[in-house]
């Protein structure tokens, strides 16, 4: 079954292929949309707070054709009778031909797919992956840089222990030729080792160097509700703020990338800024999200 679960099971040749069929998708988009998933359902089971992959993976199911089951709050889910997600995902697989499903848990979506009759779209585990985040994070990388063609200086900054998104966009860029990682952030949340390579600089400060060397700079939340201890977060919630005065110093054709939601960590100022594609990039999920649905559907 074609589960997407994390980044690790994708190759170059897999990413190539979603790559050129999200751009297909694009112009499907354009031309009003398509009938391909006629008579199929999404089921979407979301038991953290979603805005962005619960709403785009539902449009994306909707401008195939297809139809959409959702659960979106726990507090009216049989989950929260205590039913265990084994139960929950053998029954809405019974109902729908696909479900893309966020848990709190790490690792909850591979057994999620373990007990699905359907194919499962991780759409977030816990402080574990966020595959589907990262191929869009790609596709928008892919837009605007020629990545694997020249070099690429990618800077990871923010919460990079408990952020999903960077986990799963790391291990992606690993496929491409000429990619540098550059993780930015206080040691207590600084990349944890499971993603780290030989060769990747680790920084505990953003210095001017960085920003004016970087072609990318991922930033990220601080993920306050998943911190232990409120003091810790405390300390290191306004490690690093993105003002216009620090982006006027990226190079010009550079991208500032950011999963959203933001909290502080970017000035609203920015936004307008020629560097700034977060906007872009959240919009991005909907092709890539049709053809992950399209090739889970072997369609
Ligand atoms: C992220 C997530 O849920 O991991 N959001 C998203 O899916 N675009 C990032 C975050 O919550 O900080």
């Amino acid at each position: 079954m074609h589960h997407v679960l994390t980044a690790d099971q994708f190759s170059r040749a897999d990413l190539d292929r979603i790559m050129q069929r999200s751009t297909e998708m694009e112009t499907i988009i354009k031309q009003g949309g398509s009938k391909i998933c006629d008579g199929k359902i999404l089921g979407a089971l979301f038991y953290e707070p979603s805005t962005r992959t619960r709403l785009s993976f539902e449009t994306a199911m909707l401008r195939l054709g297809g139809n959409v089951i959702s659960e979106s709050d726990v507090t009216f889910s049989s989950q929260s009778k205590g039913e265990v997600i084994e139960d929950t995902i053998r029954i809405v697989g019974g109902y729908s031909d696909v479900i893309a499903i966020r848990t709190k848990v790490k690792g909850e979506a591979k057994i999620a797919a373990h007990y699905s009759p359907v194919p499962v779209l991780n759409g977030g585990d816990g402080s574990g992956e966020h595959p589907t985040q990262s191929l869009l994070d790609l596709y928008t990388i892919v837009k605007h840089h020629k990545i694997g063609e020249e070099k690429l200086n990618v800077a990871f900054v923010g919460d990079l222990k408990y952020g999903r998104t960077v986990h799963s966009l790391a291990k992606i860029l690993r496929n491409y030729d000429g990619v540098s990682l550059q993780f930015v952030a206080p040691e207590v949340i600084q990349m944890p080792d499971e993603y780290l390579n030989q060769g990747d600089a680790i920084h505990n400060t953003l210095s001017d160097e960085i920003l004016q060397t970087a072609d990318v700079i991922y930033d990220t939340r601080m993920q306050k509700e998943r911190f232990e201890d409120i003091e810790q977060f405390n300390n290191v919630k306004n490690a690093f703020i993105f003002t216009r005065d620090m982006v006027s110093k990226m190079k010009p054709d550079a991208t500032l990338m950011h999963p959203l939601p933001r909290v502080n960590e970017i000035m609203q100022r920015v936004d307008a800024m020629p560097q700034a594609r977060y906007f872009e990039q959240a919009l991005n999920g909907v092709p890539v999200r049709m053809s992950l649905i399209a090739e889970a559907l072997e369609i």
